[in-house]
Order: structure tokens, then sequence, then C-alpha cells
């Protein structure tokens, strides 16, 4: 089994722990490999469509894996009557709002858990504002560049409150929640790519807005405040 960058650093982000709930799980490929890098003893191989159940089902089974891994067909966090200790989960692979809901939708199981790593596809902008305005504590973001596509990982302590600093609070503001906090500290330089893949998307924003008849100063001002951010975090 061949996996892409993405999937393999969500197994790399998720510590160890008793049991992990892969919500969402479809193919199975992030529950089959959390077990076989021993992330965790027993997982819950969670989605809320029966097709993409069956398609886990057959991967667990041609891997040998149906006494680690349970199938469940479940909207989230639905099926859980109680969180225990040592839980962790993973949710990849969707748009930021539907992570959202899943979180919304049970919230008291959420606090209970020891993380819960966070890959949204699209849209990481709504899942960040909603775990800032929830504060939840964000112990780590990154980013990883697979198959074309820079992806976005979030780290989270739904035990601990999150207090972010003026700082990154400012800085989230600023972005609109649209660029994650690693971006901010960009230790040696880990994050200059992508700073340069957003500026890039940015010019391309102002560029628009020059060649428009509808002239919008604000939004124009602000953009090119965000690039100056951007370039400053350059290391
Ligand atoms: C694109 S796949 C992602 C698969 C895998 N997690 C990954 O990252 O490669 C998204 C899956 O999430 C499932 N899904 C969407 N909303 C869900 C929800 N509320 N609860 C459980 N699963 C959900 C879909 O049925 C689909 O199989």
């Amino acid at each position: 089994m061949k996996l892409s960058n993405r999937i393999n650093h969500i197994i790399r982000m998720c510590n160890s722990i008793d049991t992990i709930i892969d919500v969402g799980c479809d193919h199975g490929y992030i529950s089959i490999n959390l077990i076989r890098e021993n992330k965790c003893k027993k997982c819950y191989a969670v989605d809320i469509n029966r097709l993409p159940l069956l398609n886990a089902e057959k991967n667990i089974k041609n891997n040998n894996l149906e006494l680690y891994i349970q199938c469940i067909q479940s909207n989230g966090f639905d099926f859980l009557d109680e969180v225990s200790e040592n839980i962790g989960s993973v949710i990849a692979g969707m748009g930021g709002s539907t992570i959202a809901n899943i979180l919304q939708k049970n919230m008291s199981k959420i606090y209970k858990m020891d993380y819960i790593l966070i890959q949204p596809n699209s849209y990481a902008k709504d899942i960040r504002k909603f775990l800032v305005n929830k504060k939840i504590h964000i112990e780590k973001e990154d980013v990883m560049f697979s198959e074309g596509v820079y992806y976005e990982y979030i780290l989270i302590f739904p035990k601990l409150q999150g207090i972010l600093s003026k700082e990154y609070q400012n800085f989230l503001l600023e972005f609109g929640y649209d660029i994650p906090t690693c971006v901010m500290d960009n230790i040696d330089g880990k994050y200059n790519e992508f700073i340069l893949y957003k500026i890039r998307k940015y010019e391309k924003v102002l560029l628009e807005m020059k060649n428009s008849k509808l002239k919008n100063y604000d939004k124009y001002v602000s953009f090119k405040n965000k690039i100056l951010i951007l370039r400053r975090c350059i290391r």
C-alpha cells in the first residue's frame, strides 16, 4: 500500500494512545496505518456512508486487521455513548466547515478526548475560526505538500483551554483565519515555499482588483498589507 505524503503525515502527527477514532474513514487507509505503525491498540473506522465503509472493511480484511479495527456507520461521534480515557481522533479529507459541524454536534464528547488531528482538504479557515471561537487549544499546526497540493494540519488538545497570545490573534484576524499560525514563527524557514505560494495567490487577487472596473480601495490596501506581513515571515 503506497501512501501519499498527505496520509503519511497524518500518521506521523498522531501521538500514540490506546484508541483512535478515524472519522470519515472512507478507504480505511488511515486506520490501517495507525495500527500498523503502533499508534494505537484499537481503532474505530467511522463513516456516515455505507459504501465507503464496505471499502474500508474490504481493505481491513485484506490486511488481516479485523481484530484491531472496528467499522462503524455513524454521523461523526454520534455512535459514542461516552468517552473513556486515552482516546484520540483523526478527522481528515473533508472541508473545514464539515469538520466544524462534526465537532459542534458532539462538543461534550470532544472535550474529553486527548487529541484530535484535523486535516481539512479545503476551507481550513472555517475550522480554524471555529476552534479559536470555542477556545480550544491548538497544540500544533503544520503544512505538507503532497501531489501538487498544500495540505494544512491542526492538532488540538480539547481538554485544555486555548488562550492565544494577542500577537497570534491579530495575525489570524488579519488573514481572516486563512493562514496557519505556524507560518508566523516559520522556524528555520520551513514554510517559505508555502508563504510564497500564498503571496502569489494574494498578488493574483490584487491584479484582478486592479483590472476590475469596480474599485474597492480598502480591500486593495488590506491585500497589500497581507502580502507585506507574509514577506516579513520569510526567513
Ligand atoms: C474524502 S473522504 C476522506 C477519507 C480519509 N479520511 C482521507 O483523509 O483520505 C471523506 C469521507 O468522509 C465521510 N463523511 C462525511 N461527513 C461525515 C460525517 N459527518 N461523519 C462521518 N463521515 C463523514 C464521507 O462519506 C467520506 O467517505
